[in-house]
């Protein structure tokens, strides 16, 4: 954190009086800081207070009143590694949300370089309502990180969930996005990664499909740009959202989907990882009307699909990396490596439904990860950033 620049939004909640405390826990571990606050939040806490603590000026108006002098919303934008907005209001991530710019700090935001971190705090009917899920969610597609807000005593005398995160909880969130930031390993590389289920259509309205969610992919994709990697990542059907500069989305529904983007991207890319949970059979037939209800017992004629990391690993240059996952529920070694050698795969991840917490849909995981060259590494239960970011280490060595 020593000499990292924190910028700090302020905006007006009666949680703005913690801000104080944070500032002085950023001065104490190093960090330079400077503050912005709406002409709301000077109601909550004194511009006094928090141009002292800070050691700098605070920014509240476009210009100065008294002399004229501009406060440059760019200029803050370009000094900042990382804004902060705490307490962020219903108000202001509306505002945010939609691209609104009627005050300094909004008009920061919109010229940020860095990372956007945002406390939100609120009461808890109006964190639970419709409108604040839909724009936290617009926020976290544009890249905003959103340090939850925690449940507890409100200002309005209820209880539940909307308290700002505490101080000390906020400046984990800054110490890990400025870790995050500085790991620049993988610049230059360009990163295949396949995530989520596939789906295969049986009629107009019904698939066969499984239970992926894709966050293992979308964890290795984040991952990944945080080191400055490239990222391609092809998804199959999933809720999760991500936006990055350096990342490349593409959608698909179907294996045979999934094969043709694999084929046009896998020549260009130096690492793949391919975590998606492919259907490994899909019906001879799509039905072009929805099937009726008819007799009592019904059958699909199935065929098999591609295997689109075995065709990955069948055109692989020397100078590719090739990791690909394994989930079984039973002899999970032994029917890894064989889908290592058959699959032509440099790495495999393994992972099982047997253990608690690993598997589908869940946030964690529990892998171990073996080579070509025989090495093997068992791994904690973890979350799926985690895991993610170990997988990545795991492969730094091995490419070393
Ligand atoms: N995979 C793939 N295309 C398929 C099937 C699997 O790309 N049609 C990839 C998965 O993304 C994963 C690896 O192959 O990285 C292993 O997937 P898994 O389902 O464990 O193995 P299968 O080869 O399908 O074998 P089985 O289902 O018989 O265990």
């Amino acid at each position: 954190m020593r000499g990292k620049c924190i910028l700090l939004g302020i905006t007006g909640g009666i949680a703005a009086y913690k801000i104080a405390f944070l500032i002085r826990l950023l001065k104490k571990n190093g960090a330079e800081v400077k503050c912005i606050m709406t002409p709301a939040s000077c109601d909550f806490i004194s511009p006094l207070v928090v141009a002292t603590l800070s050691g700098n000026p605070v920014g509240i108006e476009f210009w100065n009143k008294s002399d004229g002098t501009w406060n440059n919303h760019v200029e803050y934008g370009l000094w900042a590694d990382i804004f902060v907005i705490a307490p962020l209001t219903a108000n202001t991530m509306s505002k945010m949300s939609t691209g609104s710019c009627d005050n300094l700090l909004l008009a920061t935001y919109l010229s940020m370089k860095g990372k956007t971190i945002v406390a939100p705090a609120m009461d808890l009917d109006m964190y639970a309502h419709p409108t604040t899920y839909r724009n936290l969610e617009q926020l976290k597609k544009d890249g905003v990180q959103i340090i939850p807000a925690e449940s507890g005593e409100l200002a309005s005398g209820l209880e539940g969930e909307g308290r700002m995160a505490e101080p000390e909880t906020i400046l984990r969130w800054i110490e890990n996005v400025l870790a995050e930031n500085t790991e620049n390993d993988f610049v230059g590389k360009n990163v295949l990664i396949t995530a989520g289920p596939t789906y295969e259509a049986i009629d107009p309205v019904r698939f066969i499909g499984n239970h992926s969610s894709g966050k293992m992919g979308f964890a290795l994709a984040e991952a990944f740009l945080n080191h400055g990697a490239n990222v391609t990542l092809i998804s199959g059907p999933t809720k999760l959202e991500i936006a990055h500069p350096q990342l490349k989305l593409i959608k698909i529904t179907r294996a045979i989907e999934l094969l043709e983007a694999v084929q046009l991207e896998w020549v260009k890319s130096d690492i793949g990882v391919f975590s998606a949970a492919v259907a490994d059979y899909r019906p001879k037939e799509v039905a072009q009307e929805k099937i009726k209800k008819s007799s009592d017992v019904m059958e699909i004629e199935l065929v098999k699909n591609p295997d689109v990391l075995k065709w990955a690993g069948e055109n692989k240059l020397d100078a590719q990396v090739l990791i690909g996952f394994a989930l079984e529920t039973e002899n999970l070694r032994e029917n890894a490596e064989k889908k290592l050698k058959a699959k032509h795969m440099d790495i495999i991840v393994m992972n099982t439904l047997k253990d608690n917490g690993a598997g589908f849909g869940v946030d964690t995981n529990k892998i171990s990860i073996l080579d070509k060259r025989n090495n093997f590494k068992a791994f904690e239960l973890k979350s799926k950033s985690e895991v993610a970011i170990d997988i990545l280490t795991y492969l730094k060595t091995y490419s070393s």
